[in-house]
Order: structure tokens, then sequence, then C-alpha cells
């Protein structure tokens, strides 16, 4: 049995399509109930719902062999697991943003809101360049609006959230997608099983491509 790791949402259901179509199928799944655990032990499986955040947490810490967390979790939070396939889904891209046509002053510290500080801080400290980061945890988009901050780190999917706010997109620091991460001893026990369950999956993604 596999125990896999799902992020609740959109994001998880496109996720569970894919491992559905590479013969992991747990039609329960389906069902509309608040359960979060459902298992086939036909196909070898049981899924989890998890909040996508602490997908790497449950995986880091063998409650799941493997999950699917976005790369800027994996960024930020640094957990010890192996990251075995980019999913090519849940795209989008983390950035710097500010006010339309602000331009931002040297020689001031500069003050940044974000969700995600290591990702700003090691983004910034490549450029020299002196920080305040303000921690927030949603709504980022509403700091500089406020004036709580010059610009914001965080991710930019279609960019709407800006465009409606009167932001822009300043610099783009890296571009994000879900990833398909394993447990580093669940890995080593169960080496055929999640092998072969990335083979399945890497040619369903080629497929579903074509
Ligand atoms: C994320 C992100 C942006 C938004 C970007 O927020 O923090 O606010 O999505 O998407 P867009 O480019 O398609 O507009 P999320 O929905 O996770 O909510 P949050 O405000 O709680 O962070």
């Amino acid at each position: 049995m596999i125990d896999i790791a799902l992020p609740k949402g959109r994001l998880g259901e496109q996720v569970y399509q894919i491992l559905e179509q590479a013969s992991y199928p747990c039609p329960s799944i389906r069902e509309e109930n608040r359960k979060l655990v459902f298992e086939n032990p036909r196909a070898g499986v049981r899924y989890f719902w998890v909040k996508p955040s602490d997908v790497a947490i449950y995986v880091e810490r063998a409650a799941a062999d493997i999950g699917i967390a976005g790369k800027d979790i994996l960024l930020e939070y640094q957990p010890q697991v192996y990251e075995l396939l980019d999913l090519g889904v849940g795209r989008c891209r983390m950035c710097v943003a500010g006010r339309k046509g602000a331009r931002e002053s040297r020689d001031q510290t500069l003050r940044v809101a974000t969700k995600f500080p290591k990702i700003a801080k090691s983004h910034y400290s490549a450029l020299s360049r002196d920080i305040d980061i303000i921690k927030l945890h949603g709504s980022i988009e509403l700091a500089p609006l406020l004036g709580l901050s010059d610009v914001i780190v965080d991710i930019v999917e279609t960019g709407k959230t800006l465009l409606e706010n009167d932001l822009e997109v300043k610099e783009t620091i890296v571009p994000i997608s879900a990833r398909l991460i394993a447990n580093k001893v669940s890995y080593k026990f169960k080496y055929e099983e999640i092998t072969r369950l990335c083979r399945r999956v890497d040619e369903q993604k080629k497929e579903a491509a074509q």
C-alpha cells in the first residue's frame, strides 16, 4: 500500500485524475462527503486530503509515503524529502510585484510583504539588497496598496489579482509547478512501488501532453 498526501483543492483534484488514469483509482474519493482518507487496497493506494502547505510535513515525517507539493513550498520550507517528478500542473511563478509605475528607492530599506520570507530573503540577499520582511498569511496584495510594504513577493498565476488591484510584476524570481515528493525511508523500503508509480504517472503526463 502506498500512502499518498494530496493537496486539497483544485490542484489535488487535477493530480488525482492523473493518478487515476495512471492505474491508481480510488472511486470513493469522488463521493461528496467530508472524509479525509480514502483507500483502494486492490490498487494498493490510500489517499489523504491535506492542506496544500502541509503536504511536505506529512511526507517528511512519514505520515505519507509520497505527496504532491508546490515548488514554492519546497523552496520555502526545504523539507528533507526526495523530489521525484515535476507534474507540470499547478504552474505559476514567484514574483516581486508592486504598485503600477512605482519606482523603488535604492537608498532605503525595502519593505517586502510575503508569505514566503525565506524565498524573499534569498532573492534579495543575492542582490545584496537590504530588506525588511513583513510576514503575512494571505491577501498579500493589500500590503502595497495600504502602504504597509513597498513590494510583495508572491505567487502570480493568471495575473488577475495584480491587475485588479493596480499592481504589476516587477521581476520573476522562479517558475513554480507541482512536484511529486517522497519520504526518504519509504523511498528505500517501497522502492519498487514508488518507482512504478512514478513511471506510470510520467507516461500518463506525456500522453496527456500529446
Ligand atoms: C494566491 C496568491 C495571489 C493569487 C494569484 O492567493 O497569493 O494572491 O493566488 O493568482 P492570480 O494571479 O491568478 O490572480 P491565494 O488564492 O492562495 O489566496 P491568499 O490571498 O490567501 O494567499
